[in-house]
């Protein structure tokens, strides 16, 4: 079976973000595609972490795509700042947006140059997601529950994936909880783009663990 360029994109949220800088160049270094920014608002999720100054920030220390994964109740009240702040792809959730707001902020993407992404989080349903596919460029299946890093991949997610792939033929992201060990049934069921926070960042080697999760 022919594979797919894989893709990986190292979630800075478990980065030092006392030298956050250093560690996204680290990262690029290191062979990464994306970096990818986990904003939270203390809303959707139980956590809050960084807003559009640091992804502004950030877009002047790496030429690498801003991959901005958006776990906040109101993405349309923060859409502009996250465009103007330079991000190449924003995703929004499924459980927040309904179709005419994913309408709508597609629309307004388009014209920035910015891709859509559409997130589903592990107890939501593919089907939530049905009317929404012809408008995302991406589709970001959750393999933990979002808030924080460096939890256990949820398995249920793959039969998910697995048919997403038959109906979905642009780019698949899977975030949480990819390892080593979960990252080659990820790629045989059709993802093609692998966020990786905590095993990343804590590798000893960033760049043979890149190319550990690229061969999956
Ligand atoms: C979870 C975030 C993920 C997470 C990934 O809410 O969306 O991006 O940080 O971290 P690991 O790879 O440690 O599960
Ligand atoms: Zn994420």
């Amino acid at each position: 079976m022919k594979r797919e360029k894989i893709l990986i994109a190292p979630s800075i949220l478990s980065a030092d973000f006392g030298r956050l800088g250093n560690e996204v160049k680290s990262v690029e270094k290191a062979g990464a595609d994306w970096i990818h920014v986990d904003v939270m608002d203390g809303h959707f999720v139980p956590n809050i972490t960084i807003g559009p100054a640091v992804v502004k920030s950030l877009r002047n220390r790496t030429t690498l795509p801003l991959d901005v994964h958006l776990m906040i109740s109101d993405p349309w009240f923060f859409l502009d700042d996250f465009i103007n702040a330079g991000s190449a792809l924003i995703t929004v959730h499924s459980e927040v947006c309904s179709l005419s707001l994913i309408k709508k902020i597609k629309a307004k993407l388009t014209v920035n140059k910015v891709r859509l992404g559409i997130s589903l989080n592990p107890g939501t349903p593919l089907k939530k997601l049905y009317k929404l596919l012809d408008l995302a460029d991406l589709i970001l299946l959750m393999s933990v529950n979002p808030g924080f890093g460096g939890q256990s991949f949820m398995p249920v997610v793959i039969p998910k994936l697995r048919a997403l792939r038959k109906i979905f033929l642009r780019d698949i992201e899977v975030d949480g909880g990819i390892t080593d060990k979960t990252a080659p049934a990820v790629i045989e069921n059709g993802a093609n783009i692998l966020v990786s926070g905590s095993y990343l960042f804590n590798a000893k080697n960033r760049a043979q663990a890149i190319r550990e999760l690229k061969n999956g």
